[in-house]
This record gives structure tokens, sequence and C-alpha cells, in this order.
């Protein structure tokens, strides 16, 4: 019975000393201890010869070299498996594991959309903080002290000037104001769009949000005239809306152009025949535009009798919704991946 015991003993020490570096060495080691002629295989026959009273002791010895055996032999069949022993186990050929790509949103599809057109047209792009104070969102274009849009109701105020409104700090309402820091810092020529998000106090409903996106643009030079906005933005417009699409000009009123004027496009919805979105009318206005105000130019130190320029601007989700039949503007913000995947594959 000694006998037993040590062959277990030793075949115990074995099992972690067998050299198992390879395939090869792995399938020795399966044959060399539980094979059908294998060690453990051959101790098991032995057992038999086991007098009654030990067998329960030799019996768990067994039990658990054959445990030990099959534990190492799993592991370094493991081991084998997940290493890279140069036999050709790794097919490099094969194409990568597809990564799953996420979406341009639709405002910046709509956003870089503009931009590359104005892009050809020489325009840069320039930005702005969205923290602003009143003097770049409202006092440098021209906006009387009283004037409603610098109300509450309008504005997000954060905090207000100790000096006077020119220095109240509010979130932007437009990127105009980064048109004047750009005039401020650049002599002209002039040629900027700016685009960025802004934000007005409005309740939140399908067609307004409290905070959206524009891109505005800039053109200060020596004879710069109507006809150059007016051609700038005839050019934006098929660009855009293609040739099919209709536009009109309609005189309107800023503080910080004069003449000032809107620009409609032919409802792309309905075609024109008439539908909520364009009121019936068949129209639906996409941007404000017109001549910067002498008194905008020479706020930023440019001498208005030598230079004249032109400024527009367009709220993007407006031209998105127009773009893309969306009927209600809180689905831009609301990050359904649902919605946002169907624009997978637009730049
Ligand atoms: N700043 C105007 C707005 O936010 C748009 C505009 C820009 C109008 C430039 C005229 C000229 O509505």
């Amino acid at each position: 019975m000694n006998d037993i015991v040590k062959k277990i003993t030793d075949a115990d020490l074995l099992i972690d000393s067998f050299p198992a570096g390879n395939n090869e060495e792995v399938e020795h080691f399966r044959i060399k201890f539980l094979g059908s002629k294998g060690l453990i295989t051959g101790l098991f026959d032995e057992f038999r010869t086991v007098p009654v009273p030990e067998k329960k002791e030799i019996g768990r010895m067994l039990n658990d070299l054959k445990k030990k055996a099959g534990d190492r032999y799993n592991r370094l069949k493991e081991v084998m498996e997940s290493a890279d022993t140069g036999e050709n186990k790794f097919d490099l050929s094969l194409p990568a594991e597809p990564v799953p790509l996420g979406s341009n949103h639709p405002v910046s599809i709509i956003r870089n959309r503009i931009i590359t057109i104005f892009e050809r047209t020489g325009f840069s792009v320039a930005e702005g903080p969205e923290i602003e104070t009143g003097w770049y969102n409202f006092g440098a274009l021209n906006f009387p002290e009283d004037h409603p849009a610098m109300d509450m109701q309008d504005t997000f105020y954060i905090q207000s000037g100790s000096t006077g409104p020119s220095e109240n700090v509010l979130l932007r309402t437009h990127t105009s104001s980064v048109q004047i820091r750009v005039m401020e810092k650049t002599p002209p020529p002039v040629k900027v769009i700016c685009p960025g998000r802004v934000y007005r106090n409005e309740t939140i409903t399908a067609r307004s949000h409290c905070f959206f996106h524009q891109v505005e643009g800039l053109y200060v030079d020596e004879n710069i005239s109507f006809p150059d906005l007016k051609q700038t933005l005839f050019y934006f417009a098929r660009e855009m809306f293609g040739t099919e699409t209709n536009v009109r000009f309609r005189p309107s009123y800023f503080p910080f152009t004069e003449p000032s004027g809107e620009v409609d496009i032919s409802c792309l919805i309905c075609k024109s025949k008439g539908c909520p979105v364009c009121k019936n009318s068949g129209w639906v206005e996409i941007l404000g535009c017109g001549m910067v105000h002498p008194a905008v130019l020479a706020n930023c130190k440019i001498d208005p009798v030598k230079y004249t320029g032109y400024a527009f601007g367009m709220g993007i989700e407006r031209i998105a919704m127009l773009m893309y039949r969306i009927d209600d503007i809180r689905i831009l913000f609301e990050n359904d991946v649902r919605f946002l995947r169907q624009f997978s594959g637009s730049a």
C-alpha cells in the first residue's frame, strides 16, 4: 500500500514539473497522465487491490491527483490556444471587426454645408465667446438702449454691469457679436462667417427653442454694395436649395444694417402650394441681411466713408427643419439615437 501512496506523490510532483511549452508537449502531458494507458488510469487499476480500511484515504488522494492533472491540462490548453505559437493561428488577412460609427448631427451637417458654400466664395470662419458683454452683443451693433431685444424676457443675463448696459454679462443672442470682435482687430478687407450657438429667452415650443445655432456673415471692404450682397445670397440659395427653389428679398429692419432685408425661399415642403410651415404663403424666411450701418463700422474704428460692408445671418435649425422635413425643433436636441442614426453617412 505504501507503494501506491509513493506513486501518487511522485505523479503529483511530476504534474507540476512536466514540460508543457508547446502543443506537442501538452499532448504528451495528456497521454502521460490522462490517457487510457496513462499513469492515473494505471493507479486506479492498482487501487482495486488496496485493502478496504485504506480505500477511503487513498481513493481521495487519487481523485485529487486526477483533478489536479485535469485542471493543469485544461489550463495548458487554454494558454496554447490564446498564445501565438507561430503556428499560423491567426489569419491576419481577415477583415477587422466593424467599429460602429456615430453619425453627424443634422445641425452639424447643415452648418458644414453652409460653411463650405461660403468658403468657396472667399469667406473664412471666425468664432467668438458664447458669454458676451452688452457692448459686443448690442451696444457696438447700434441697438438703442431701450431696444426690446435687450429686455430680460428676450436675453439671458448673467450679471448686470456696474457702469451700464455695455458692461452687462449675458449669453449672446446672435453671432453678430463675433463680427464686432473681428472688425475690432482686423483692418478691412474683412470677409468672415461666424457659426455658433446663440441663446434667447423664449418659451420652448415645436418652432422655437431657448438656444439654437446661427451662421452669420460679414464682408467689409471698399466699394461693397447691395448688389454684392444680393448676388452672394442668390448664389448661396442656389447652392444650398437647388436651382428649382425661388428666392425673394423683402425690406426689413435691424439696428446694425441700413438698408436691411430678409430673404425668403419658396417652401420646400409644399412646393409653394401652401402648408402650415409656410403658413399657406408659399414662402419661408431663411435669413436677415443688410448693409452694415456706418455707426457699427465707426464703433469698430473702421472709417465708414472709405469702407462699406454687408452682413447676413441665418438660423441653422430652421434650414435643417426645412431640408429634412422636421416639424418639431425639440427633436434636434433630444439626442434620440433612433432619430440621429437616420443621418449616418452624411458629412
Ligand atoms: N443678427 C440677426 C439675427 O440674429 C441676423 C442678421 C445678421 C441680420 C446680419 C442682418 C444682418 O436675427
